[in-house]
């Protein structure tokens, strides 16, 4: 089996973890009960490119039960567990090219590594994987990531034709990843579709929401062991991950301040009882920054001259791209490493910045990313989108697709299920009020 992980003697401790995350995973587990069966996706190679933690191990676990020939390279050079990733090829059999820290040939070698496979349905956290293949299927060689052209014209002819022709359909889990896969669909070039699992309410309300919320703070307690209470966190952006990052850092007795550009979700944040105030006005005030808005620069070279001495950085969006890293060099005349995922940079006017997880989403880097509680909704999505796209695959356009709501509905059943919680049923007299408008009073 080929693979490429950090260390092979981790698989103990791995095994273990990945156990700790299956015992709060109740959905996939019933998914996996009811997949192992049944086999819907016997014989079906899939490459995905996922965080590789203990929860998409569950995952992986479930994909295979299901008959799937499964492999996962990393979605982010910084997120892998190398534990999760030396279980996985141990103990699971399941081959998996990713080593947290890898740089980013590395990283798209093993992107290169997971296309080998020659996979019929793919899942992306990020869309890298998809996207390298779509510049493949357009010919578009200038973007192709080296690692992944050098792997690509390494192939027969015979077999570059048949690589984007034998995949059928794909998952993307989050935000960024959509708003890719959007573009690509606008510009008339998706090459199969494409299932949006971050759309599922038992995903973004969950995942997005209470996931990253309480992984964020984590990340940021875990690298700094900063204290929350009394100071002032400022949250770029207000989506569903801001609206949880701002809930938790309140609990936690912050000051928070949401910088926005979207009228509505400001508004939002006001009447939810925050200060709202354009960034360049928030710079000056606080300690803490939170990015969470999926675009590039927000925290800008002229952001940091404006910052205290002292004040904390990091990100919790999906590409490295919030904090201008390259603009904050411009202006530093020393930099050095703190402690784990710290990074101090001293200011050309002597404050100092300090920038967590190199910038990289701060949850994954030095936590260990959302609680497999949630993960166990998003991830049941992903599970039961790629049953869905063997089975309905022909029917499909090559478009971006919601996730049926069937889908999300049972996900959402099974969970209360698990939880041991029942709701109410409407009775025949409420249903016929709802289906009607004769009925006034
Ligand atoms: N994204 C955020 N948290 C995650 C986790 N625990 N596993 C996989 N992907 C994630």
């Amino acid at each position: 089996m080929n693979y490429d992980i950090k260390d092979p003697s981790l698989a103990q401790q791995g095994k273990l973890r990945i156990e700790w995350a299956g015992r709060d995973m109740p959905v996939l587990k019933k998914i996996r009960a009811r997949v192992a069966r049944t086999k819907p996706l016997k014989g079906v190679r899939m490459s995905c490119c996922l965080h590789v933690t203990t929860e998409t191990a569950n995952l992986m676990l479930v994909l295979k039960a299901a008959g799937a020939d499964v492999v996962l390279c990393a979605s982010n050079p910084l997120s892998t567990q190398d534990d999760t990733a030396a279980a996985l090829v141990r103990e699971y059999n399941i081959p998996v090219f990713a080593i947290k820290g890898e740089d980013t040939t590395t990283y798209y070698e093993h992107i290169a590594q997971a296309l080998a496979h020659f996979p019929q349905i793919t899942m992306d956290d990020g869309a890298d994987l998809v996207s390298a293949l779509q510049f493949i299927a357009t010919k578009n060689f200038k973007a192709i990531p080296k690692p992944v052209k050098r792997w690509y014209d390494s192939l027969s002819p015979q077999k570059a034709h048949k690589l984007v022709k034998e995949v059928i359909g794909s998952s993307e889990e989050t935000t960024t990843g959509v708003i890719r896969l959007k573009a690509m669909e606008r510009e008339g070039i998706l090459q199969f579709p494409v299932i949006a699992v971050n759309e599922a309410l038992t995903k973004h309300l969950f995942d997005n929401r209470y996931g990253t919320g309480q992984s964020t703070i984590d990340g940021i307690l875990r690298a700094t062991n900063r204290l929350f209470a009394g100071s002032n966190v400022v949250v770029c952006g207000y989506g569903w991950c801001g609206r949880g990052v701002a809930t938790r850092a309140r609990g936690m007795g912050a000051n928070v301040i949401i910088t926005e550009v979207n009228p509505l979700r400001a508004l939002e944040a006001v009447m939810d009882g925050y200060r709202v105030m354009p960034l360049k006005e928030a710079v000056a005030d606080g300690d803490i920054f939170i990015t969470v808005t999926g675009d590039i620069n927000i925290i800008d070279t002229r952001h940091f001259l404006q910052m205290k001495d002292g004040a904390i950085v990091c990100n919790s969006g999906h590409f490295n791209v919030e904090i201008n890293l390259r603009g904050l060099e411009t202006i530093t005349t020393r930099r050095r490493s703190i402690r784990p995922f710290v990074e101090e940079y001293t200011l050309k006017n002597g404050r100092h910045i300090y920038v967590l997880g190199e910038g990289r989403l701060i949850n994954l880097a030095a936590a260990e990313g959302h609680p497999a509680c949630v993960m166990d909704m998003s991830f049941a999505n992903q599970a039961l989108c790629a049953i869905y796209l063997k089975q309905n695959a022909r029917n499909l356009e090559r478009k971006v697709y919601d996730v049926p709501r069937e889908i999300d509905e049972e996900i959402a059943r099974l969970k209360l299920e698990s939880m041991g919680i029942k709701i109410d049923k409407l009775t025949r007299e409420q249903r016929n009020y709802l289906a009607s408008w004769e009925i006034g009073t």
